[in-house]
């Protein structure tokens, strides 16, 4: 049996990766795409050649597979949408839109009370190796060391600092001893970068620095493939990429 997957966004470059990839995947199927903007939905739509078939539609609950994987790459006001719907619509999501804010987090909680959720700021699964050397690094660090974080992305990239800068930050903060300051973090919207990230910590006679770049977004598919199995498998609750890889729930 397949699973079916809802993308959000019509001409979104990462709505676009993940409805190929969705195409691609044998136990996946692309059962509709979904565009919160006002007016849209009701018919086969634009999209590339390989969506058609799967109907665009303006509303979830206009879905008509049960319980759809509903993935979400778009704008903090159409994820805000999203989730509202969600309420009232039995699906999964796998949320990847940045600059989700303090409405989008309450909305997340109330809607992972019911639904299977899975929500990251960057879903390149080598980020996670990143993230966990960060936080060895902190921790095996003494109290001289201090860390600063920088981000680049194009120009136009609406959220600032990105949501990767501030979890880096958080996660040599977090295994720092408590009370230790945040890293400061400068952002940098030049060119067409799609994302670079680098974390510099340094202490007494010597420094580390850590770079994870992006020259294409088909980097995060194998995150976000995984992310939708697992959404599919899990039963409610909030999750992030690193509860999907080290989650107990079997996924194909
Ligand atoms: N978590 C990660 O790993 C990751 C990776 C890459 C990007 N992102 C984030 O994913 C988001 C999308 O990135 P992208 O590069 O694909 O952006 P993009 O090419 O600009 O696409 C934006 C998408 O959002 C939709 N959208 C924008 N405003 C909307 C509104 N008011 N109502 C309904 N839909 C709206 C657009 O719909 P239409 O198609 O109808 O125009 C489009 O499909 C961004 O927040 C980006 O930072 C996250």
């Amino acid at each position: 049996m397949t699973v079916p997957v809802v993308v959000s966004g019509l001409t979104g470059r990462m709505a676009g990766l993940v409805r190929q990839a969705v195409l691609g995947a044998p136990d996946l199927d692309l059962a509709a795409r979904l565009s919160l903007r006002p007016g849209a939905g009701g018919g086969p739509g634009e999209g590339g050649a390989g969506d058609v078939g799967a109907p665009v539609v303006g509303r979830l609950a206009d879905v008509k597979d049960a319980a759809p994987v509903v993935v979400d790459f778009t704008a903090e006001e159409a994820t805000a949408d999203l989730l509202d719907q969600a309420r009232s619509v039995p699906c999964a999501l796998v949320i990847g839109t940045s600059g989700l804010g303090d409405r989008h987090h309450r909305l997340l909680a109330e809607v992972g009370r019911q639904r299977s959720v899975v929500v990251a700021a960057n879903f390149s699964l080598a980020l996670l190796a990143v993230t966990r050397f960060v936080r060895d690094l902190a921790a095996l660090t003494d109290e001289g060391w201090d860390a600063g974080v920088t981000d680049l992305h194009f120009v136009g990239k609406r959220d600032r600092p990105s949501g990767t800068a501030r979890h880096l930050a958080a996660a040599w903060q977090g295994a720092r001893a408590p009370g230790a300051p945040a890293p400061d973090i400068a952002s940098f919207r030049l060119g067409d970068a799609v994302s670079e990230h680098r974390l510099v910590a340094a202490g007494s006679g010597e420094h580390v620095e850590v770079l994870h770049r992006v020259a294409d977004r088909r980097a995060f598919l194998p995150g976000v493939l995984r992310a939708i199995r697992y959404a599919a498998a899990a039963g409610p609750g909030v999750r992030t990429l690193e509860d999907v890889v080290h989650g107990h729930v079997a996924v194909p």
